[in-house]
């Protein structure tokens, strides 16, 4: 009798703790969403990998206030086996000590983290978007960690500006001797457009290295993956082939939309065809998004226009992207996911996961309270 009471008392106790952060069976995107612990997920500008059957979420980890947008602690891992529910796993990529003179020392900026498996190194590796402490967003470099664990910790290994020394593989080869300046030209004039568009500022960077801010990864079928990210002053997308062990260029790229102002990329396959979402840059602020599309991976590329459809539209529901995920064991299904930014109180940044559709061969995004995976389904 006293068994069977302790018994029932015990079942009681864990089904009231259980009952506190209750299983989560739909997205609510722009809600708060909580870990399995109950606190609000903090992976901002976040990637996602998909690896023995568990999902893993990086992102920046924010903290309060305007100053949360800098690396204060790095950035942070979660685990999830249905995409609904996240087990914190710590911080994947700790910020270097302050004043260690690190390029990831605590105050940095370190935004947009991803993470791919290599298959043959056996080494998960993150790229992301870093700027140096104190120099603004001056810097546009890509850093790169590596680890032997999806959930890390990673060991940061350098940063750098990509490609410097080579030009792009679609790129005519009488601007690559221009002598056009950027003092020769009014900034933003249609002559400079023009200009940019002709390569103004991959002559400009072509010994340091492309900057390189927004930024993702993308690995194709053959196992050859792609970093892409704005460069040339945010006007245009660089597609960057990295080596095989995915911890470098092999300076082989395209450029992407030239002069069209894009930032926040993410690119997907699906049918054979490369897909990208992207955002225009007015900074913490939403805008419309663009789609584009290709055969092959460095284009040409065409612009499919705004995928968001219906009210919100032009701000893209009040969010910006930062990847899709292809959901597995399921045909077709990808998850658009972006953030809505508090630029004042950057830890309160919540997520948009939204399902993409397919209309006559472009991704649409339509504005959803509540949904779940089972969308995919109807
Ligand atoms: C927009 C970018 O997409 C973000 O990642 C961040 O860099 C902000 N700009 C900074 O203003």
């Amino acid at each position: 009798m006293i068994r069977t009471t302790i018994l029932a008392m015990a079942c009681l106790i864990s089904i009231t703790a259980l009952g506190q952060h209750a299983k989560q069976q739909r997205f609510s995107p722009g809600k708060i969403w909580e870990d399995t612990e109950g606190t609000h997920i903090n992976a901002h500008g976040g990637g996602m990998l998909f690896h023995n059957g568990t999902y893993y979420w990086f992102g920046e980890h924010k903290t309060a206030g305007r100053g949360g947008n800098r690396a204060n602690v790095g950035v942070r891992c979660y685990s999830s086996q249905d995409l609904y529910n996240w087990t914190n796993e710590g911080v994947a990529l700790p910020v270097a000590a302050e004043g260690s003179g690190s390029d990831i020392e605590k105050g940095s900026v370190i935004e947009r983290p991803k993470v791919i498996y290599n298959a043959s190194t056996g080494k998960f590796v993150m790229w992301f978007h870093l700027e140096l402490k104190g120099q603004g967003y001056n810097a546009a470099r890509t850093g790169v960690a590596v680890s032997d664990r999806p959930e890390g910790p990673y060991t940061f290994l350098r940063s750098l500006r990509p490609n410097a020394g080579t030009w792009p593989v679609n790129f005519p080869e009488p601007w690559k001797s221009k002598e056009v300046t950027e003092a020769d030209l009014e900034a933003w004039s249609p002559a400079w457009r023009k200009e940019v568009a002709e390569g103004l500022f991959i002559r400009r960077d072509f010994g340091t290295g492309q900057m390189s801010r927004d930024m993702g990864l993308f690995v194709d079928d053959d196992g050859k993956a792609y970093h892409i990210h704005s460069a040339e002053e945010n006007l245009t997308l660089h597609i960057s082939e990295l080596t095989d062990d995915y911890l470098g260029f092999t300076g082989k790229w395209a450029v992407m939309e030239p002069a069209g102002h894009n930032e926040a990329p993410a690119l997907f396959k699906k049918d054979g065809k490369y897909y990208m979402v992207t955002s225009g840059c007015t900074g913490w602020d939403p805008n419309a998004a663009r789609s584009f599309v290709a055969d092959h991976i460095m284009g040409p590329w065409k612009s499919l226009g705004n995928p968001a459809k219906g009210e919100g539209a032009s701000i893209t529901f009040d969010s910006q992207s930062t990847y899709v995920l292809p959901v597995q064991g399921k045909e077709d299904a990808f998850i658009f996911m972006a953030d809505r930014w508090e630029p004042q109180n950057a830890i309160d940044g919540r997520y948009v996961w939204l399902p993409i559709e397919f209309n006559e061969g472009k991704p649409e995004l339509k504005w959803h309270e509540e949904w779940s995976l089972d969308f995919f389904d109807q």
